[in-house]
This record gives C-alpha cells, structure tokens and sequence, in this order.
C-alpha cells in the first residue's frame, strides 16, 4: 500500500479507539531476522522530550520482548478492513511457533527507517527507535491494577520509541472509519 508521511498525531483518536477495540499490530524482527507481530491494546501516542513517541508495554513471556530487546527498534501498524481474525491470531499464537505473516497471509514490508516489518495491509504505520525502557514496579503499582493485570507477575517492559516516521495511505481516514 502507497503511503505518505503524516503528523505522528494525525488519526490520534481513530488509533486509540482501533487500540482499545481490536488492538494494534506490533511488528519486529527476530536475531534471525524472522519477522513477526504481536497484537497490543495498552500504549500512547505522546511527546516527551520535544520528539513524539509511541509508548508500547511488552511482557517478558513474549516472543516480541526479544526481538525488541535484540533490534531496538519496532513499528506499530493500524488494521482495518477486517483484520480482525489478524489481530486475534497475533495475540494469541507466539511468534516462537509459527511465521504470523504467513500465516495471516499478510505482507511483508521492510520499514524505511528502522530494522522492522510493516503491514502491506495497515493504511496507517508508524516507525519507531527504541530511546528508553524501564520495567513496572509492582511496589510502585496501585493494588486495583496489580492484582487485575499481573495476577502471574510478567510485569511490563515499557517501551518508548521515537517515531521517526509516521505514514498513511491517501484514503486512511475512510478506510479506519469504515469498520
Ligand atoms: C487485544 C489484545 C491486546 C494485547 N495487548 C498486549 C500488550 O499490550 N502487551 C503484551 O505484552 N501482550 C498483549 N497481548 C498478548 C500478546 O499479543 C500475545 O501474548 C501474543 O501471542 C504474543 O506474541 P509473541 O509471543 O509472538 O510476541 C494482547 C493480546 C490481545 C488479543
């Protein structure tokens, strides 16, 4: 899909409501440069330190944590179009099995400033570089969200990654309104 460079906050409010709804595809390579995506539903768009950035939270268990952890870099794709069986794929098989792509008969795309996959079928791609991590405390955490989210500890790493480009396709804004 033909894409051009937006504004990193351009379809803020469709992304968030995709997020919370189906969830995103989190795309990465692995050391043996086997692509995969994992499917997230926690993240934010920001700015924080005068650059934008895509704050994404990955546990350990995941097959993602090391691909992130050995590429630093990863992109966030937006589905549409019904992608939905995508989604509910990508988060619930592990990249450690299966090929994702293939199986999702998705299309592979290398992303133009980091060593990541893209989505050929996502109208909306982020790209982003890894600036910072850092790992949630649960001596930190309020009670409600430690014992809803980490009955099996697994605590977050959160990734915060510099968009370095953000891109669309012309018709975006029908195509992510249309689900
Ligand atoms: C809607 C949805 C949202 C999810 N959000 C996250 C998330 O934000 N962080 C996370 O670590 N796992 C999340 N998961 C679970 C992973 O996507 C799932 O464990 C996936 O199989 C991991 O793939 P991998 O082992 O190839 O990395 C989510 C799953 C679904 C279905």
């Amino acid at each position: 899909m033909d894409r051009e460079k937006i504004d990193a906050t351009k379809y803020y409010s469709d992304v968030v409501e995709i997020m919370g709804r189906q969830g995103l595809l989190l795309g990465s390579f692995d050391a043996e440069g086997k692509a995969n995506l994992m499917t997230i539903g926690w993240g934010a768009i920001g700015r924080i330190w005068g650059i934008p950035v895509w704050i994404v939270m990955v546990r350990p268990s995941r097959y993602t944590f090391q691909c992130i952890e050995h590429s630093g870099c990863f992109t966030v794709n937006v589905p549409q179009d019904g992608l939905e069986s995508a989604c509910a794929l990508c988060g619930s098989r592990s990249g450690r099995e299966i090929n994702k792509f293939l199986e999702c008969k998705l299309t592979e795309q290398r992303a133009a400033t980091v060593l990541a996959p893209t989505v050929g079928e996502c109208s909306v791609v982020y790209e982003c570089q890894v600036v910072h991590s850092n790992d949630i405390l649960p001596e930190k955490l309020s009670g409600e969200i430690l014992t809803g989210a980490y009955v099996d500890g697994d605590y977050h790493r959160v990734y915060f990654g510099k968009i370095l480009l953000a891109a669309a396709a012309p018709d975006a804004a029908a195509r992510l309104r249309q689900q």
